[in-house]
C-alpha cells in the first residue's frame, strides 16, 4: 500500500521552487539561474548542435556491471538488478520506445525505477502516460520498485502505485531466499525536497541481511554511516549530461566528490553505483555522456570471477 505523503514533501510541493543552498555558491549555482537554459538552447540552435544533442539522448546505452561483496548471502549470488533512473520522459519523444526495446533484451531479477520521471519540476499527464506504459511493460517481467526524485510530485507515486509498482517512500522491503535476506531500503529525495529519512526507512529492520540503499541522489551518503549499507544505488547527476571529450562533466548537480558522479565508487566498506540516467533534463541534449540502462549483477566474494572484478 502506498505510504501517505510526508509533511516535508507536502510542504515543498505546495510552496514550489526554492533555492538550492550551497553557501556562497548558492548565487552562482546553475539550478538557481533559470535564465542560463534559454541562453544554452540559443547557442545549440545557432551552432547546429541541437539536433545532434537530441539524437544522442535517444541513443541510450546498456551498462552491465558486476559488483562483488564478502557479505552477500550465497543464495543471492548472481542476483541482477535493473536500475532505471532520470527518465524526464514527457519531453523526450522516442525515448520510451528506445529504452523498452533495449530492456527487452535483458535478463534480470528485479527492476527499480530511480526517480525523476518528469522533465520539469511539475507533474504532467504526458509523464504519467509514459510511466504507465513503461510500468506495464516492466511489471510483466519482474517485481518493480520505485523511489522519488527531485523532479517528482506525489501524484507520480500514485500513478506508479496504481500501475503495480511498489513505491518506497522512506521504507524498505526484504527479499528472502531460504532464510537469507536482501533488504531494499528506499529513501525519498534528499536533493530538493530534503525528504530522505534513513531512520524511518529502516524502522523495524533487523541487523542481519544484505542492505541495498536506493536513493535518487548520491548526496545522501553524507547523511548515513557507511557501515549501515552494503550497496548504494543512485542517479540524479546524469553523469554530467553535457560533458567535455572524455566524459568530463562540466556541471554535476550534486554535492559529492567527482568520483561519485557516475559509475562504480567506494566509500570505506560501502560500494556505490551512480547511473548516468536514462534521459536528460533542463535542456534535452547529451554530449560525450550517453544515457544509461543499468544492469547490476551482485556476486558473492568467494566466487572467483567476482573477486577478480572487485580487485581490478
Ligand atoms: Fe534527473
Amino acid at each position: 500500500m502506498l505510504k501517505a505523503i510526508s509533511k516535508q514533501r507536502e510542504h515543498v510541493e505546495q510552496h514550489g521552487k526554492h533555492l538550492i543552498r550551497r553557501g556562497w555558491r548558492t548565487w552562482i549555482h546553475w539550478e538557481n539561474l533559470p535564465w542560463l537554459n534559454p541562453l544554452f538552447v540559443g547557442f545549440l540552435k545557432t551552432t547546429g548542435l541541437w539536433r545532434r544533442g537530441f539524437a544522442n539522448v535517444l541513443d541510450v546505452q546498456v551498462e552491465q556491471t558486476e559488483l562483488a561483496f564478502t557479505d552477500l548471502p550465497e543464495l543471492f549470488d548472481g542476483f541482477r538488478i535493473l536500475w532505471l533512473s532520470d527518465f524526464h520522459i514527457d519531453k523526450l519523444d522516442g525515448l520510451t520506445e528506445a529504452m523498452l526495446s533495449k530492456v527487452g533484451e535483458l535478463d534480470y531479477d528485479i527492476c527499480i525505477l530511480g526517480g525523476d520521471y518528469s522533465f520539469h519540476h511539475v507533474f504532467t499527464d504526458e509523464a504519467a502516460a509514459h510511466m504507465q506504459q513503461i510500468a506495464a511493460a516492466l511489471a510483466g517481467r519482474s517485481e518493480v520498485y520505485a523511489i522519488m526524485g527531485n523532479h517528482d510530485h506525489y501524484a507520480m507515486a500514485e500513478v506508479l502505485d496504481a500501475a503495480g509498482v511498489t513505491v518506497l517512500l522512506n521504507e524498505h522491503r526484504s527479499l528472502e531466499r531460504d532464510g537469507h535476506r536482501l533488504h531494499l531500503i528506499g529513501v525519498d529525495d534528499c536533493h530538493y525536497y530534503k525528504a530522505a529519512d534513513w531512520h524511518e526507512a529502516t524502522a523495524g529492520l533487523n541487523g542481519d541481511g544484505f542492505k541495498v540503499l536506493l536513493s535518487h541522489s548520491p548526496e545522501f551518503q553524507n547523511k548515513i554511516r557507511h557501515a549501515d549499507v552494503d550497496l548504494y544505488v543512485c542517479g540524479h547527476t546524469h553523469g554530467g549530461q553535457v560533458c567535455l571529450p572524455g566524459g568530463v562533466a562540466v556541471v554535476t548537480c550534486a554535492s559529492v566528490p567527482r568520483h561519485c558522479v557516475k559509475g562504480r565508487w567506494q566509500h570505506k566498506t560501502m560500494t556505490g553505483y551512480t547511473s548516468r540516467g536514462v534521459g536528460a533534463s533542463s535542456v534535452p541534449v547529451r554530449f560525450n555522456c550517453p544515457g544509461e540502462i543499468t544492469l547490476l549483477t551482485l556476486k558473492a566474494e568467494n566466487n572467483h570471477e567476482a573477486h577478480e572484478e572487485h580487485e581490478g
